[in-house]
């Protein structure tokens, strides 16, 4: 049995200060929700691709694990979209969407032709690879899609409410949407987004979307609480409203998670 190291008591008293003063400063932000897309393609996506080919953790034992337990965080069993459509939303250059067994993953990555070459990359398993960004919209997956997963992607996009839009179109009646995203004090090449936690809620009711889960970080079942970016990755589970106001129904995450910012809870 494992346990969590226990803080020293200076850190105990000054933590939830500390972790107050970061929502303070993260509410006072200014969202950043699109760039032009030159700037993404010819900034971000090229030191995208380096760090992906010198990458260490993609290639190791731990991706899987860690995947495995960021899915199971959320509720998500590897035999939960057996025979279903999961549409990996950035997949990158290794499908953390292999988790789940059966399924039809559907992947979206615009450094596809390059990533699918790298010795450790299993994108040509996908039951579809289309090598074009998310802002762009597959019309063949329209309301056919049973789960939507953005892990670590949406920070590094060119236009926020696009991707968004799209994963609404995506999601059939009863499907759901796992997004996953660093927030960042200020943008800068390979992020060139600031997604606030109040800028993306109001994207997601005007595409249609209604938050069932929310949280930021990942309590203690990760060893961190961001993907890459301090202070925390926001974490939301989506279904399209209902016309009448209630979500469809259907199975979901069974755990609401984490809300503490210091990924305690
Ligand atoms: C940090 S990686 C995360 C990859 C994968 N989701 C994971 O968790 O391992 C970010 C990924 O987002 C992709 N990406 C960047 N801009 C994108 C866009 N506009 N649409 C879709 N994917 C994008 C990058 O090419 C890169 O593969």
């Amino acid at each position: 049995v494992t346990t969590a190291p226990r803080r020293s008591l200076p850190r105990r008293i000054v933590s939830p200060f500390y972790w107050k003063a970061r929502e303070w400063h993260i509410g006072l932000l200014r969202p950043h929700l699109s760039v032009q897309r030159a700037a993404w393609a010819d900034e971000a996506q090229p030191g995208e691709l380096s760090f992906h080919e010198s990458d260490q953790w993609r290639r190791s034992d731990d991706f899987v694990v860690d995947s495995r337990a960021m899915f199971g965080h959320f509720g998500l069993g590897p035999h939960d979209y057996e025979g279903k459509v999961v549409l990996d939303l950035g997949a990158g250059s290794r499908l953390r969407t292999a988790y789940f067994e059966g399924a039809r993953i559907v992947a979206v990555e615009p450094l596809a032709e390059q990533f699918r070459v790298l010795d450790f990359s299993d994108l040509d398993t996908a039951y579809e690879l289309h090598a074009v960004p998310g802002e762009e919209f597959l019309p063949q997956w329209e309301h056919k899609v049973d789960l939507v997963v953005s892990i670590n992607v949406l920070d590094h996009c060119y236009d926020f409410p696009a991707v968004i839009d799209n994963v609404a179109r995506y999601l059939a009646p009863d499907g759901q949407a796992l997004l996953s995203f660093d927030v960042h004090s200020h943008a800068d090449p390979l992020h060139p987004l600031v997604i606030t936690p109040r800028a993306c809620r109001a994207v997601f009711r005007d595409k249609g979307l209604e938050v069932t889960h929310q949280s930021k970080g990942f309590g203690t079942d990760l060893p961190y609480r961001w993907h890459g970016h301090p202070p925390y990755a926001l974490n939301y589970v989506l279904r399209r409203r209902a016309a009448s106001g209630s979500a469809p129904s259907g199975s979901g995450p069974s755990r609401s998670g984490p809300s503490d910012p210091a990924g305690g809870g």
